[in-house]
């Protein structure tokens, strides 16, 4: 059965890890849409939704630690652009909480373009910033991973308020 979200090789940004945290993303995206589309109750979609939220703001703190550990020029744009997506999925959270808000088709599809649209543009931008500049192949394994657990380690809960 197709998938509201599918993964395609057009979306692997080179680097395997954020490519398996990005069908972490997808998967999570399409378990909020099958209980958007399965008709379950709010509680339901909010379980889901906060599971989306949260896993996506463990990957964008992934994804900034990598752009500062390497020196990415255009840290401050994405992260805006993180910033953004955040603020909007709790803004949703709050207002699906409050029953001032409601799950529905232009809410979803607005989540699976701006998550396509991303990860095909900014994401790959990056990707082939840290590419071009061997920063991977050097810091690979164990040290990039280290110090990207040491950066989120020493910000916290901070790094995603
Ligand atoms: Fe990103
Ligand atoms: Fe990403």
């Amino acid at each position: 059965m197709t998938q509201f979200v599918e993964w395609s090789a057009a979306l692997s940004v080179g680097i395997d890890e954020i490519d398996a945290q990005h069908q972490a993303l997808i998967d999570l995206i399409n378990e909020v849409q099958d209980a958007v589309v399965g008709g379950l109750d709010r509680e339901h979609q909010l379980d889901a939704l906060g599971r989306l939220a949260e896993y996506t703001k463990i990957h964008f703190a992934v994804e900034e630690s990598l752009m500062r550990i390497f020196g990415y020029p255009d840290y401050e744009r994405h992260k805006a652009q993180h910033e953004g997506l955040i603020r909007s999925m709790l803004d949703l959270q709050r207002r699906l909480d409050d029953d001032r808000a409601a799950l529905d088709d232009g809410l979803m599809r607005h989540l699976k373009h701006w998550l396509l649209d991303h990860i095909l543009q900014s994401d790959q931008d990056y990707s082939r910033f840290f590419l071009a500049a061997g920063a991977l192949s050097r810091h690979q394994k164990p040290s990039w991973a280290t110090r990207m657990w040491d950066h989120l380690h020493f910000c916290g809960s901070k790094c995603w308020s």
